[in-house]
């Protein structure tokens, strides 16, 4: 039976377009993406499931335990298996690592450990790296765990910075050449059991578990 996943979104959701394609030629194997929840209701992420024809949902403002009480029933309820952070700007508790247990992806647009943690995300990720000089940045996929971007990396992917880059093209860069690819492909591991975490260490399988 195919996993199913949820993706949380907060913005624009290319990551979540990125999802949906993959999911359109047949590439997330074994899962379907079965809803799309978002922090906003004004979220184009939210248009995007709609055309795709995925159930969205908007989560209830409040403080952080509030809403990932509201979170957690609603991914139940959805018979969720896969929880996935796909540009999700909201800080959430450890009531959801507790219910849905390496079984919490996201993606972040650098190369972990470097420019991350909080307050570190979105175009503010990449005005740190280029005010810090870096030659390579990239974007990470790893399991969400209690401590803000510091969970088992799954799949990280990297690209060069160059010296005319600006904050906006670095972010497209890596958002084409490495987001775009690395999400799909990280969910469609863990929905076919490919994915063994031990501590820190996610090794990637030839075959399901
Ligand atoms: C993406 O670059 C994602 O990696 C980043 O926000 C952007 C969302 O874009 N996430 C974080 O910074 C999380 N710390 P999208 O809505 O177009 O997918």
């Amino acid at each position: 039976m195919a996993k199913r996943i949820a993706v949380l979104v907060s913005g624009g959701g290319t990551n979540l377009q990125a999802l949906i394609d993959a999911q359109g030629r047949g590439e997330l194997t074994g899962g379907e993406i079965a809803a799309v929840l978002s922090s906003s209701p004004d979220a184009y992420a939210l248009e995007r499931a709609k055309k795709a024809g995925i159930p969205g949902y908007v989560l209830p403002r409040g403080d952080a335990r509030a809403v990932t009480a509201a979170l957690v029933e609603r991914l139940q309820a959805l018979d969720i298996h896969l929880v996935v952070m796909a540009g999700f700007m909201t800080i959430v508790t450890e009531e959801l690592f507790r219910a849905y247990p390496n079984a919490v992806l996201n993606i972040h647009p650098s190369l972990i450990p470097s420019f991350c943690g909080v307050g570190c995300y979105g175009l503010h990720v990449h005005e740190k790296a280029l005010a810090y000089g870096v030659k390579v940045s990239g974007a990470t996929v790893h399991f969400v765990t209690e401590e803000c971007d510091a969970g088992p990396i799954v799949l990280q992917k990297a690209v060069e910075v160059l010296p005319e880059d600006t904050p906006e093209t670095l972010q497209r860069r890596i958002m084409e050449q490495c987001e775009w690819k690395l999400l799909p492909r990280a969910v469609s591991l863990f929905c076919q059991g490919r994915l063994r975490v031990e501590g820190r260490k996610v090794t990637v399988l030839e075959n399901a578990e």
